[in-house]
């Protein structure tokens, strides 16, 4: 079988070996079908993902189909299944607290072990959800970046009639968008790319705004006649945009944050005593697959065609560069084995 290895920073090649055989711990043998590549890949190939160990096979956005089980399972051979890439200790406070997702001993499938850029792998039951196997995989390969807008949804306790603001329709506030209005909210978001506000508005956003052309926390002000919206998400996650959350969220408002970006914000404290504001992390996700699963099964996200390319596994060197040379053009590419 073929699998795709980063061996170091912007070496990306094939290798060629035995299929695994499924044993007690990785009891299932999963044949990939499809892999979302995510912002996050790309990070880890360039050497800008300081979490992640070389040599690696990458992808964690993967829906496969079972191939083979050792010993008892709930799964039967031919089910769709997608991953959840994240495992943990169980035994540590977050674990104990039910937040797996930031375990001490957190390991993220594609990133401190191989992840799905390859045609069979082996992985315990625990990390594997049963897809409807009629769902097409183009739209099944959506549910684990559909679950990072779950989890940041849920950090922000949407409420019906609050405000939200998301910065950045990238697929990760897209992914947030399509969450926040399964509530009945007002959703704002904002972009310097025109092509992807557009297309914001027609997954659901109810205002946009350019950045390019007009000044966020005036526009905010505008619509909000001064009180701030309920809550901001960050989906661009820079420091700037951080400060900006803060700026802009009302009294009793949350903001929420899930970038990874090392270089401190200029945050003062006066916006957070003044209005009490709850600053939350998003990473990852707990216990978010079976909602996103049950949500795409019922039609939730019908209209929600993300992917805008699909390229063959033989491909994968030139989907990457693609992707980092045309980002107006690429909402979500996937490889299809
Ligand atoms: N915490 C988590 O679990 C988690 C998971 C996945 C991704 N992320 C992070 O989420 C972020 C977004 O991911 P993505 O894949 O959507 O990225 P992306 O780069 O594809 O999209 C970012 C979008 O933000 C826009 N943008 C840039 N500067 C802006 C600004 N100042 N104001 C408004 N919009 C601006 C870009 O035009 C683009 O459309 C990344 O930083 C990624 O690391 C976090
Ligand atoms: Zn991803
Ligand atoms: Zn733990």
């Amino acid at each position: 079988m073929k699998k795709v290895k980063v061996l170091s920073k912007n070496n990306m090649v094939f290798e060629e070996t035995e299929i695994p055989k499924p044993n007690e711990t990785r009891n299932i043998l999963v044949k990939t079908k499809r892999v979302g590549i995510c912002g996050s890949d790309r990070h880890i190939l360039h050497g800008q993902n300081p979490l992640a160990t070389l040599p690696r096979v990458v992808g964690h956005e993967v829906v496969g189909v079972v191939e083979e089980i050792y010993g008892e399972s709930t799964l039967k051979v031919g089910q769709h299944v997608v991953i959840e890439p994240i495992s943990s200790c169980g035994k540590c406070y977050a674990c104990k607290q039910n937040r797996p997702n930031v375990c001490k001993e957190l390991v993220v499938f594609g990133v401190h072990e191989d992840g799905g850029l390859q045609e069979y792998f082996t992985i315990n039951e625990k990390q594997l959800h049963p897809v409807n196997n009629d769902i097409p995989f183009e739209k099944s390969v959506l549910i684990e970046p559909l679950t990072i807008g779950a989890q940041a949804t849920y950090r922000a306790n949407i409420q019906v009639g609050d405000t939200i603001l998301i910065q950045g329709a990238g697929p990760i506030g897209l992914c947030i968008l399509k969450h926040a209005k399964l509530t009945e909210c007002t959703v704002i978001i904002s972009d310097l790319d025109q092509t992807r506000l557009d297309y914001a508005k027609q997954q659901g956003a109810d205002i946009t705004i350019n950045i390019k052309n007009s000044d966020l926390i005036s526009e905010i002000n505008k619509i909000t006649n001064d009180e701030g919206v309920n809550v901001s998400i960050d989906a661009v996650c820079t420091p700037k945009t951080f400060e900006l959350g803060t700026q802009v969220t009302s009294p009793a408002g949350r903001v929420v944050v899930l970038g990874f970006a090392e270089q401190p914000a200029q945050i003062s404290q006066l916006p957070i005593t003044k209005n009490e504001l709850t600053i939350l992390g998003s990473r990852l996700q707990t216990h978010q697959f079976k909602g996103v699963i049950k949500h795409l099964e019922n039609g939730a996200f019908d209209n929600f065609d993300l992917v805008t390319q699909q390229f063959e596994l033989n491909d994968v060197i030139d989907a990457f560069k693609f992707i980092d040379e045309n980002p107006t053009e690429v909402r979500k590419a996937i490889i299809k084995f």
